[in-house]
């Protein structure tokens, strides 16, 4: 809805159905100066569907939380449930795509092989197949399958790690700044890929970023991790129409007014 009360963004409402839930999460981890408070008392709550993007300042501990909802750090204290059960390990239906895909594909693969590595140990050939092509096509692959990664360019490399985890079919997609290292133009398509597959799915996307404008435009709530141990600092709704698109949601006064809001909250000021 172009215009939203800002009002609206002040605060963020519940999710209506509960998947992912931190109660009073705390992180300890062992570093080289001995053990290290990274997170304290973390309380997040996020519904089926949703798209969160996670904020803070680099070092603030946004992968050490996304690792945390993956299954892949232990928590210290407090408590974690994904779909209402709690997790010690990586979960069933989450899956995690971090920024390093040069080093997530296996060269000597086929764009199709690679998207395959997450269920051909599991399901039937005909079904890894139906898979791979669906996932390949709803990221735009469709015509590359049977290329190596080395041939494709670094969007269309990261394309195919988010085809392997759609491959997967997951209830929740976490990723750790999947476009930070892309181009503007390549960063727009990917965005508008991934918000057409999840609108297409229902995937809950946990989604860690710098970049305010992503968050903005791509999610339903963003979250400020603030504070060292870190906290949520921030919390706020994002309640512009769907789909967004690049221009249109860009110029709409509320998607600037979000974007004045959680520069803010990162400690920057912008000028009105
Ligand atoms: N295995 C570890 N042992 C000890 N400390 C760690 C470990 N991993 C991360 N840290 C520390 O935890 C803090 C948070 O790290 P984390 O990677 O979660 O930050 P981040 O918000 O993702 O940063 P960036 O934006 O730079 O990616 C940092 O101070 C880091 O040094
Ligand atoms: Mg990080």
């Amino acid at each position: 809805m172009p215009g939203s009360d800002p009002d609206m963004t002040a605060e963020a409402s519940l999710p209506a159905t509960l998947e992912l839930e931190c109660r009073d999460v705390h992180v300890r981890l062992t570093g080289a100066a001995g053990q290290v408070d990274i997170l304290r008392g973390v309380d997040l709550q996020i519904g089926r569907g949703e798209f969160v993007s996670i904020l803070g300042a680099s070092g603030t501990g946004k992968t050490t939380l996304l690792r945390v909802l993956g299954g892949l750090t232990p928590v210290s204290g407090g408590d974690y449930h994904l779909g209402g059960r709690p997790v010690s390990g990586p979960p069933e239906g989450a899956v995690t795509v971090f920024q390093d895909y040069a080093n997530s594909l296996l060269p000597w693969r086929t764009v199709a092989h690679n998207v395959a590595l997450g269920i051909e140990s599991r399901l039937p050939a005909a079904e890894v197949r139906e898979r791979v092509d669906g996932a390949l096509e709803m990221v735009g692959l469709g015509e590359s399958a049977g290329e190596y990664p080395s041939r494709l360019s670094g969007g269309m490399q990261q394309r195919v790690q988010i085809a392997r985890a759609l491959a997967m079919r997951p209830s929740v997609l976490l990723m750790d700044e999947p476009f930070g290292a892309l181009d503007a133009m390549t960063k727009a398509g990917l965005q508008d890929q991934l918000q057409a597959v999840q609108a297409a799915t229902g995937t809950t996307i946990v989604f860690v970023t710098h970049d305010v404008e992503e968050a903005v435009y791509l999610s339903d709530r963003i979250v400020v991790l603030s504070g060292r141990p870190a906290c949520v600092g921030l919390t706020l709704d994002v309640p512009l129409a769907r789909p967004r698109d690049q221009i249109g949601t860009k110029e709409d006064a509320g998607y600037l007014d979000l974007r004045h809001r959680t520069y803010a909250a990162l400690g920057h000021g912008v000028p009105r």
